[in-house]
């Protein structure tokens, strides 16, 4: 039976985003200029899922705005709450049981952005009639994630949560699928973790030892878990570099005097002015207004934001920013309506600062 269902997970705190995620859902920050779950959901689309149900915090309002009904990506997208706090990732699927019922389906944790199809996965988990397939990605840090156990003949018999020393460098990414009524059935069977959670890899464990046939298949594309803003740069600067040349178009007025290299997009309604040079690949918001400013490589820019005497480097700036003077920007994560200005060349004359919570500045 072909799995025509997804279960998206959309809530959690993302303590290790703040103070960006304070104000804005993890999930809706930008990539490549596009909220970070509608990459999940078109991986989604693409593998053949025609129904999503998404969870989110109790009180969430800004995933439904953003995402919709589905129907822009021709599906039907549900939203659930997640009841009675945080419990673990196992958790988010058992929330969504009454909405699976006895389907198959394909589990994503939507902060993991990936490059490639997941098409073959869900084709041969069907084909050769899987209870469970993992995803996996060799990495730096495998002590971060789920850590697979081979036997000799590369079977897998075992995945650790989190170890301390693991046994080999790959990570069990976010990416799962599970046959007719094999997750809930080893929900029942595992407790929480020393975290307090119910962990997904509790789950995968269970079904091993209980000889359930658990595939895998590694990710041969990039894969990021976006957990830290250096790994929201990272998968910022992979997405935009893997945009066809037609992705990017300038729908903006530019100045004749504006140079424009390599892959750029410029939102309606944009101006460039005297003395702007724009490096790609960078994507430019709607009603954007840049002056005597380099920007790019792998920059995006959100809408409404003015750029007047800086250079940008790297870097994700959200909605309506300011930034204004001969400032030197690198490798930064700028939320909405924060204003950056130069206001004189003496350092020793102070800098006045109006800054929120946990946030970061380095002068
Ligand atoms: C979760 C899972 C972990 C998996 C990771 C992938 O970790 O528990 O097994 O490797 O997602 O992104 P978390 O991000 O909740 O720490």
């Amino acid at each position: 039976m072909k799995i025509k269902k997804a279960v998206l997970t959309g809530g959690g705190r993302a303590t290790r985003l703040h103070p960006i995620t304070t104000t804005i859902n993890k999930h809706l920050l930008p990539l490549a200029n596009k909220p970070m779950i509608f990459h999940a959901i078109e991986k989604a689309v693409e593998a053949g899922i025609t129904e999503i149900f998404i969870n989110m915090n109790p009180g969430e309002t800004e995933l439904q705005k953003y995402i919709g009904d589905g129907g822009h990506w021709g599906i039907r997208i549900r939203f659930y709450e997640q009841t009675g706090g945080p419990q673990g990732v196992a958790h988010v699927v058992k929330e969504a049981e009454r909405f699976i019922g006895h389907d198959p389906f394909l589990f994503y944790l939507s902060d993991n952005i990936l490059l490639g199809s997941l098409k073959e996965m869900v084709d041969s988990f069907t084909r050769e009639r899987y209870d469970c397939m993992l995803a996996l990605s060799q990495v730096e840090d495998p002590e971060r994630f789920g850590v697979p156990v081979f036997d000799d003949r590369r079977h897998i018999i075992d995945v650790l949560e989190k170890p301390a020393n693991p046994p080999n460098n790959f990570a069990v990414t976010g990416v799962y699928l599970y046959g007719h009524r094999v997750f809930f059935d080893a929900f029942d069977h595992i407790e929480k973790s020393a975290r307090g959670e119910y962990e997904i890899s509790s789950i995968h464990s269970y079904l091993l030892h209980a000889g359930k046939k658990v595939g895998y298949r590694e990710i041969t594309g990039w894969w990021k878990d976006t957990g830290k803003v250096e790994d929201l740069l990272v998968a910022n600067r992979l997405l935009l570099d893997q945009l066809e040349p037609g992705e990017f178009s300038n729908h903006g007025t530019v100045h004749h005097d504006t140079q424009i290299n390599g892959n750029v997009r410029i939102g309606i309604g944009t101006q460039t002015q005297e003395g702007v040079v724009v490096h790609g690949p960078v994507i430019i918001g709607e009603n954007c207004v840049l002056r005597n400013c380099a920007i790019g490589p792998h920059v995006t820019i959100g809408p409404g934001t003015e750029i007047r005497g800086s250079t940008i480097f790297n870097s994700i700036i959200l909605d309506n920013v300011v930034i204004d003077g001969d400032i030197h920007i690198r490798d930064s994560l700028i939320g909405k309506k924060v204003e950056i200005r130069k206001q004189n060349d003496d350092a020793a004359a102070g800098h006045r600062m109006i800054v929120g919570d946990k946030t970061v500045i380095e002068i």
